[in-house]
């Protein structure tokens, strides 16, 4: 029998994960770590590029849900809910379908983009757009969670944000210490949470010498932690972090302030042209990652090593990218020689 490269995050990080019984994996984490000249010469520092996207479901959400579901199976749950602004839905609808478990979820009506909708259908979840925000969606998830006993595996789940910690030592295994800086985009505030927390344990342990700066980018729009406050009804074209009241609030805050880092803030525009400036050389993310790459030109001064966290595929939100139709040819080598032929 074939031994297996990499095991899923679970196995791999065993010792640094609480123990569960069954382990549901799709042998997600183990994603690329890749140079981008463009950036690094941009900002004058190496730039690293975490693609988060080449996770079984497309998003970092699975490093999180392997482990909730592991749990929820080993403790003979009967399903699994969460409300999602649609990565987490695909990524629970997934790892439920592979356990055998129900799964429901809670989307913000028509505020989803289309490739993660279609993911949590096709993996046969039971999926409900309610009238109202993903803050709104959530309330209402914690709720059903209580009532009729569905594990709740939203990032209010601590085991999401245990699988989630992975990355960070993925990152430190990777480089061989942790880099200056982690860059990551910010909706629920559960992934910087888990950064922080993974890095902080890393170094307690002796694995690494130094912790990084860690900076969560938001939407001008969507910019709860940036200005402090929550947001009424948050707006941004990365639908993925469209959130005015993040649930892990203090977790987040706590990680920009001991890191020494801070929350960022960029435009749809500049969303919009960090993803075109990504997909140009070879890797298409979806919008809310791309808001991380525009934080990049944001960063205060400094030197080391950055990591720039690319959190979903771009396939997940096709309607992000305009102009897709293609030109028309007749079927012949004459039409073609007009449209790509040589004088
Ligand atoms: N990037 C992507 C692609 C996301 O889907 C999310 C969150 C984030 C960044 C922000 O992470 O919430 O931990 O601060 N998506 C959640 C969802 C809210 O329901 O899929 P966070």
């Amino acid at each position: 029998m074939a031994t297996l490269a990499w095991p899923g995050v679970v196995e791999a990080y065993r010792t640094w994960l609480p123990p569960v019984r069954v382990v549901v994996t799709l042998q997600e984490g183990h994603t690329p770590l890749i140079p981008s000249t463009r950036l690094s010469r941009q900002l004058g520092r190496p730039v690293w590029l975490k693609l988060e996207g080449c996770n079984p479901t497309g998003s970092f959400k699975d490093r999180g849900m392997t482990l909730a579901v592991s749990a929820a199976a080993s403790d003979g749950a009967r399903g699994v809910i969460c409300a999602s602004t649609g990565n987490t839905a695909a990524a629970a609808a997934a790892y439920a379908a592979r356990a055998g478990l129900r799964c429901a979820i809670l989307l913000p009506a028509g505020a989803v983009a289309r490739g993660k909708l279609v993911q949590a259908v096709a993996h046969g979840a039971q999926v409900l757009a309610v009238e109202a925000g993903f803050d709104r969606a959530l309330e209402l998830a914690q709720a059903a969670s209580r009532a009729f006993g569905d594990v709740l595996v939203n990032s209010l789940n601590p085991l999401r944000l245990d699988g989630q910690m992975t990355a960070a030592f993925e990152l430190c295994d990777a480089l061989g210490r942790a880099p200056a800086a982690v860059v990551l985009p910010v909706g629920n505030g559960g992934n910087i949470t888990a950064y922080w927390r993974g890095f902080v344990r890393y170094a307690e342990a002796g694995r690494v010498a130094t912790r990084p700066r860690l900076f969560g980018v938001q939407a001008a729009g969507a910019n709860p932690l940036v200005r402090g406050v929550p947001v009424a009804h948050p707006q941004t074209l990365a639908s993925a972090i469209r959130i005015g009241r993040p649930a892990n609030w203090q977790g987040a805050v706590e990680a920009a302030r001991a890191s020494g880092g801070a929350f960022l803030q960029v435009t749809d525009d500049e969303i919009a042209a960090a993803q075109r400036a990504l997909a140009r050389e070879g890797i298409f993310v979806e919008p809310a990652s791309a808001a991380a790459a525009a934080g990049l030109a944001h960063l205060p001064p400094g030197d080391g090593e950055v990591v720039c966290v690319l959190t979903g595929h771009g396939l997940k939100d096709p309607d992000a990218v305009p102009g897709v139709d293609p030109v028309r040819v007749a079927p012949t080598l004459e039409a073609l020689s007009r449209v790509l032929g040589n004088p």
